[in-house]
């Protein structure tokens, strides 16, 4: 089987961090985003992948390539103009030679791809869709389902006053060719508000396939840093890099760890991090390859990007920090502060509540506090 994986969007609620990397390729756990999606693939012997790109194709190729060091075959098909969820897979059409699988590229799941193909086959359906329960559903498609699982509906981003289950489009997709023959071709066009409630009108059987599968939409910092933690406790599969040099903490290869300083796990250093006298690396930490951990400095539940330096007695608390940050001394970041590449902080500031800083941007010393 085929899959298609949309990685399309902007993503401009995880904004600065996809202003230069495009959502699907940010690092999690030191690996592009997308690798999990087509790791996942490959353990359900989906080999291969067509990468549907619009915004900043170029970085998707250089990481991929044709696909063959992972053991998959990559297309890539890049759309001069957003075509929407649908438009883009009608975009590739050419491609496809049979059923199919959609992914949305921004999902992290360890949903049993086998089983799913499985249940589309048993029921018989033009398409079948993976759902997920959410507390909130109106950041998402509701789907609710009749007692045979066929769906009865697709509501994307409803109303309160429209929620009528806890179900969820998780996006993921397994679909009949013949439902583009509907699609026009070259125009923006979606799933979610003009296919799918479209083909439900007309009665065509569409059915939803409930699983307790981990899940998640990693669209905010708030759940970019969860799916670290995650990942960290072994709630869905990883294979961890480096050396395990003491339960749940792994370190790479030429990290420096100054005899006086301390790690916790669950926690990753990349290759090649120092980290100097009576520093503290907390658990819940990932950072990048070339990190450096000033004197006294304390990390915790904190995401670094490759190439950071944390100077003295700074400390990092849930935040991410893209590449090549430099924070000075004494300075705090904390609750979801997200800062962009090679931003500079200032000594003895202080960055908490949500606070997103630009790529590039200089903080002098003193300047933010509380
Ligand atoms: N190629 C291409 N072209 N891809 C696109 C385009 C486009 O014009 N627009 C969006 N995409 C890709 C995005 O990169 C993402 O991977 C996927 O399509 C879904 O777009 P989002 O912008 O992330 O949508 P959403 O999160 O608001 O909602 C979608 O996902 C939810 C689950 O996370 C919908 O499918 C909801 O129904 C669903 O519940
Ligand atoms: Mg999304």
């Amino acid at each position: 089987m085929q899959a298609v994986i949309l990685v399309g969007g902007q993503g401009t609620r995880l904004r600065p961090l996809t202003l230069t990397v495009p959502k699907p390729m940010m690092p999690l756990m030191n690996r592009p985003f997308l690798e999990f999606q087509v790791n996942l693939c490959l353990r359900h012997g989906v080999r291969e992948i067509i990468l549907s790109t619009a915004y900043l194709p170029e970085v998707f190729r250089s990481h991929f390539g044709d696909g063959s060091h992972l053991g998959a075959r990559m297309i890539y098909v890049t759309e001069e103009e957003p075509l929407d969820t649908c438009g883009a897979v009608k975009n590739v059409e050419r491609y496809l030679e049979g059923t199919f699988l959609v992914f949305n590229g921004d999902v992290l799941t360890d949903l049993d791809l086998t089983t799913l193909i499985a249940y589309h086959r048993e029921k018989g359906g033009k398409a079948t869709l993976y759902l997920t329960r959410v507390e909130d559903p109106t950041a998402y498609g509701l789907v609710p389902l009749d007692r045979g699982g066929r769906i009865l509906e697709f509501l994307e981003k409803p109303s309160w006053d429209q929620v009528t289950t806890d179900l969820i489009n998780a996006g993921t997709y397994v679909l009949e060719p013949e439902l583009l023959e509907r699609v026009p071709e070259g125009e923006p066009y979606s799933f979610e508000r003009q296919l799918f409630p479209q083909l439900l009108e007309e009665g065509v059987p569409m059915y939803g396939f409930p699983s307790e599968a981990y899940w998640m939409d990693i669209g905010t910092p708030a759940k970019y840093l969860q799916a670290h933690y995650d990942i960290l406790s072994r709630r869905l599969p990883f294979r961890f890099e480096g050396e395990e040099i003491k339960p749940s903490v792994w370190v790479g290869e030429g990290a420096e760890i100054h005899p006086q300083a301390s790690v916790f796990g669950p926690t990753v250093l990349g290759p090649g991090c120092r980290l100097e006298a009576h520093a503290v690396v907390s658990s819940n930490c990932v950072l990048g390859p070339g990190c450096r951990i000033g004197e006294g400095a304390h990390l915790e539940g904190a995401v670094l990007h490759e190439g950071c330096e944390v100077g003295p007695d700074a400390v990092l608390r849930r935040c991410v920090l893209a590449r090549e940050v430099t924070v000075g001394e004494r300075v705090h970041v904390s609750d979801q502060a997200v800062l962009g590449g090679r931003v500079k902080v200032g000594d003895d500031n202080d960055l908490r509540y949500g606070i997103r800083v630009w790529p590039d941007a200089e903080i002098p010393p003193q300047t933010i506090k509380f």
